[in-house]
């Protein structure tokens, strides 16, 4: 079974919590979204192996650890991953993106693809599925299994926010796929939004209703 992992950092709990408020506008969400994916990215990466160097300091020649030789990709879920990428990239800047365009459709609340451009060399790399919200987890398990469908055998999924149910959905589909979260909510509503959720991620995102 997969791990879920709900980082609970003070920092990512209290801009969660201004990211969820109506109040605020699609700058400073933006803004906030971008800060909280870099916090997260933090915890995500902590079981990247590390491995001796030696570095010359202007004193002497010191033994450190770098990372061994890891090579990442970000996959956002279009359109609302993308207010994630950049603040990962902070942290990882050599990661490769590669996106996957899925929407819902609000009848049947099933994923419909309508773009993919990977990297070609994700069979190697430690790929990140990054979207804000996992309600169904329709579009996350849709995105993972399209990722293994080309090769891809190194996934982690991390979402601001999730219901129980697309958690649920996701380790069902997907039991080798570690899920990292800042909140698990509680449900979804008739129409498959996260209650209390944050509302529609892409549309509070990119300012569109
Ligand atoms: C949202 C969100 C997820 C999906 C989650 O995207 O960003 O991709 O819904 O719902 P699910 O777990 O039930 O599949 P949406 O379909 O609204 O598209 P958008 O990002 O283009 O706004
Ligand atoms: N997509 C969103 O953007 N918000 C939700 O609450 C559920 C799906």
């Amino acid at each position: 079974m997969s791990k879920l992992q709900v980082l609970d950092h003070p920092l990512i709990q209290h801009k969660l919590s201004l990211i969820r408020d109506e109040e605020t506008g699609s700058k400073e969400f933006r803004a906030l979204v971008e800060e909280v994916s870099m916090l997260m990215a933090y915890e995500v990466t902590r079981d990247f192996p590390l491995q001796e160097t030696e570095v010359k300091t202007p004193v002497a020649t010191a033994k450190c650890k770098v990372i061994a030789g890891r090579k990442v990709g970000l996959v956002p879920i279009l359109r609302a991953g993308l207010g994630m990428v950049d603040g990962m990239l902070r942290l990882i800047p050599a990661a490769k993106v590669g996106h996957v365009g899925l929407y819902r459709d609000p009848e049947t609340l099933m994923p419909v693809e309508y773009y993919c451009k990977l990297p070609p060399d994700i069979a190697e790399r430690d790929l990140i599925v990054i979207d804000p919200m996992l309600a169904t987890g329709g579009s996350a398990a849709a995105a993972i299994t399209f990722l293994k469908d080309r090769g891809a055998q190194n996934i982690k999924l991390m979402c601001l926010i999730a219901a129980p149910e697309g958690i649920q959905a996701v380790q069902n589909a997907h039991a080798d796929v570690d899920i990292f979260v800042a909140a698990v909510d509680e449900c979804l509503n008739d129409h498959g939004y996260i209650v209390p959720g944050l509302g529609d991620a892409g549309d509070r995102l990119f300012g569109t209703k």
